[in-house]
């Protein structure tokens, strides 16, 4: 039996992706180890492997077929923008993705004035404010403590994940408008769809029912 392989996005999403395998039957031993430093995991009995990537990096393992599953959220698939199947809303961490900057912002959005955004998700940024909103402003790609920017001056506004809004909250920040809601998603390679679809589509449903229960 060729293996069949899935890519998990390091973290949190990660190890509720795991507790949802193994409702439904699939579990990795190995991978629980958390003192291990390998990367990749083997259920020799189930045909499978695991591995953990970095969340930016599981659409383009899905794209090329090196992972044939992988689970990412829609903010990750929508920025990288690969050519990958997506089959399932796993309903995971849910958020949002969200224009976000002090209240006196709001006015410079209104106007379309050119404004300065900044975010880990310059892409989004960019569809958003191009292609929706029709309004020119100036991108800058940050990587990290996004709600800094406007704090020092470095954008009006910043374009973010905002969950709890506890962040925002407490930098005196706010959500000026909502761009789309976010959730985990499984994805999967376009050929190993064709060439291993019932394999595939048994451990969709299988987490489709899992998430049911
Ligand atoms: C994310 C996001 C916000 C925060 C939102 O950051 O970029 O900063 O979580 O969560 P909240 O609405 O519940 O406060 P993350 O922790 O991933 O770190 P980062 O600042 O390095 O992006």
């Amino acid at each position: 039996m060729k293996y069949l392989t899935i890519a998990l996005a390091k973290g949190r999403l990660a190890k509720q992706t795991l507790a949802l395998l193994e409702q439904t039957g699939i579990t990795c031993e190995e991978m629980k180890d958390k003192d291990t430093r390998k990367l990749i995991f083997v259920n020799e009995e189930l045909g499978l492997k695991f591995f953990l990537s970095k969340t930016s990096d599981v659409p383009t393992y899905v794209e090329y077929g090196a992972a044939d599953i992988g689970v990412v959220g829609s903010d990750t698939i929508l920025e990288e923008g690969r050519k990958i199947l997506e089959v399932l809303d796993l309903g995971l961490g849910k958020c949002r993705m969200c224009v976000a900057g002090p209240a006196s912002a709001r006015e410079l959005l209104q106007k379309n004035e050119i404004i300065r955004v900044a975010s880990k998700y310059p892409k989004i940024a960019k569809d958003y404010f191009y292609n929706k909103k029709h309004q020119t402003v100036e991108i800058v790609k940050l990587n990290g403590s996004v709600e800094l920017a406007p704090i020092v001056g470095l954008s009006e506004v910043i374009v973010d994940i905002v969950e709890t809004g506890s962040t925002l909250k407490e930098n005196g920040l706010e959500v000026l408008e909502e761009i789309c809601p976010l959730s985990a998603r499984v994805v999967v390679n376009e050929a190993s769809m064709k060439m291993q679809r019932e394999r595939i589509t048994k451990i969709v449903k299988d987490l489709k029912q899992a998430l049911n229960e």
